[in-house]
């Protein structure tokens, strides 16, 4: 049987947490009008909503906390974490945004017209609303086997340079105000991007003139891979790795709530000066003066701490073997899955699982129900609620490739056990898989739908016993 590693950590400090029964998980998740976002956290048992913002700081950080200079302008924890950017990240300058979407909501507002491109391998949800936000096409040419639940790619997360170089020519340079890729393409079950596949983007872009943008969350973890996977990167250390992926863009926006394990932060990072000016302006009028951005000194000094701690080798060996430990175990039970698991999250192939549940009613959605309903799991769906979109030709729905549901791991949270309270949960569900029924909007609004739409079950089902 599998098995990980021993969390290389001791708990100093516990949060209780409690299933309550399932009568009143039913009660909970009609209130929610079906979507595990309506419900309260202390109805929840395991959350795997999110990797973000939800880890455990350590001791260093809490201590980082108490030194937090809360000064206006050119506070002691801006110089801090501006050293840690500087030695990671090799940028000349970044503002600090209170989470990852303000960075890309002020790229977006520098960079995209209404009409342009801006391709990438996928763009997470809120990249995406941001784009189109600004009359954008945000444009997905992630390497086809991304698509293949069960193929063994080390590099899922690439994107396809003849689709890259194919869809420049076809749409015009000019009409692609910047170019994007995601470490790891969390869209695509949390893959990680060679850093081949890295130097012939970059090159691509370059070659064009497209300025050329990381969207960084989850870098660590993505260095990690490549230390493990890519030949030629087994002696470096990770944080070597972070420098060598980082040269070779113009910028990067990161949402420090994944690998920066804190509670809340991002940045928008950039070499170009008259860009950074820009960026300013934009910053002071939706975040705050450059200094702080969206932040606390404190929460500047949490993450200037837990940058370094996300590239640690030790924890980030733990992190993805809990990760591949959850896969594994739900694998021996034969349940479908994303295929090798990603860093952050298993993504549990819910189209393949509930195959008698047609895209259009949501087999993902009824999934992360039932995860709730069973074991009090909460769990995101990440397919037909999320990314389905009319084309703007002709109206008609299109539907994602993949219809997952996402268990994603906060960081320093579960142990062991817990996680094999989930891949029981997850069994149970699979044996009664016939008694579950798709669901349908009953609201849903325009972008970002999945976070406040709510639903109704297509049919009565019969109680599960
Ligand atoms: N980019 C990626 C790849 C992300 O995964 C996220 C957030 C963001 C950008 C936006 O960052 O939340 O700080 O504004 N992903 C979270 C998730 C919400 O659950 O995967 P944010």
């Amino acid at each position: 049987m599998a098995n990980h590693d021993p969390e290389p950590f001791r708990i100093k400090m516990v949060e209780p947490i409690r299933l309550i029964d399932r009568s009143e998980r039913e009660i909970a998740i009609q209130r929610a009008g079906y979507n595990i976002f309506g419900l309260l956290a202390k109805d929840v048992f395991i959350d795997l909503l999110t990797d973000s913002g939800t880890g455990s700081m350590s001791q260093e950080q809490w201590a980082a906390i108490m030194r937090g200079d809360e000064s206006y302008a050119g506070a002691r924890s801006f110089e801090r974490l501006s050293e840690a950017m500087y030695e990671i990240f090799g940028f000349q300058y970044f503002v600090p945004t209170h989470q990852g979407r303000a960075a890309e909501n002020i790229l977006s507002a520098l960079y995209v017209k209404p009409g342009q491109y801006v391709p990438s391998n996928m763009h997470f949800d809120t990249t995406e609303a941001n784009i189109r936000a600004r009359g954008g096409r945000p444009t997905n040419l992630v390497i086809d086997a991304a698509s293949e639940p069960t193929n063994r790619h080390p590099f899922k997360g690439n994107l396809d340079i003849d689709k890259l170089c194919a869809f420049i020519e076809q749409v015009g340079a000019e009409n692609v105000p910047l170019g994007m890729i995601t470490i790891t393409n969390n869209a695509g079950g949390g893959q990680p991007v060679s850093l081949e596949n890295l130097r012939a983007v970059a090159a691509t872009y370059r070659r064009y003139g497209i300025p050329f943008f990381i969207d960084a969350c989850r870098f660590a973890e993505n260095a990690y891979f490549i230390k493990l996977r890519e030949t030629g990167y087994s002696d470096k250390s990770t944080l070597e790795i972070a420098r060598e992926i980082f040269a070779l863009a113009d910028g990067a926006t990161m949402s420090a709530k994944k690998d920066a394990i804190v509670n809340i932060g991002g940045f928008l990072a950039m070499n170009d000066q008259s860009l950074y000016q820009r960026a300013c302006n934009e910053l002071i009028l939706r975040e705050g003066f450059p200094t702080y951005g969206g932040l606390a000194g404190r929460d500047l000094e949490a993450m200037a701490v837990g940058l370094y701690e996300g590239l640690d080798e030790s924890y980030l060996a733990y992190r993805l073997g809990q990760t591949a430990y959850l896969a594994e175990r739900l694998l021996e039970e034969n349940i479908p899955i994303i295929e090798p698991p990603g860093g952050h999250a298993v993504y549990l192939d819910a189209g393949q699982l509930f195959a008698h549940i047609p895209q259009s009613e949501f087999p993902g959605q009824a999934l992360s129900i039932e995860l709730y309903l069973e074991g009090g799991i909460r769990a995101c769906e990440i397919g037909s609620v999320m990314f389905a979109t009319p084309d703007p030709q002709t109206g008609k729905i299109v539907h994602p490739k993949l219809e997952l549901v996402r268990l994603a791991i906060p960081r320093r949270v579960y142990t062991q056990s817990h996680l094999d309270y989930v891949v029981k949960t997850v069994c149970k569900i699979a044996n009664r898989r016939e008694s579950v029924r798709g669901y349908q909007f009953t609201y849903a609004p325009e972008l970002l739908r999945h976070f406040t739409a709510r639903f109704a079950p297509l049919e009565e089902r019969l109680p599960v016993p």
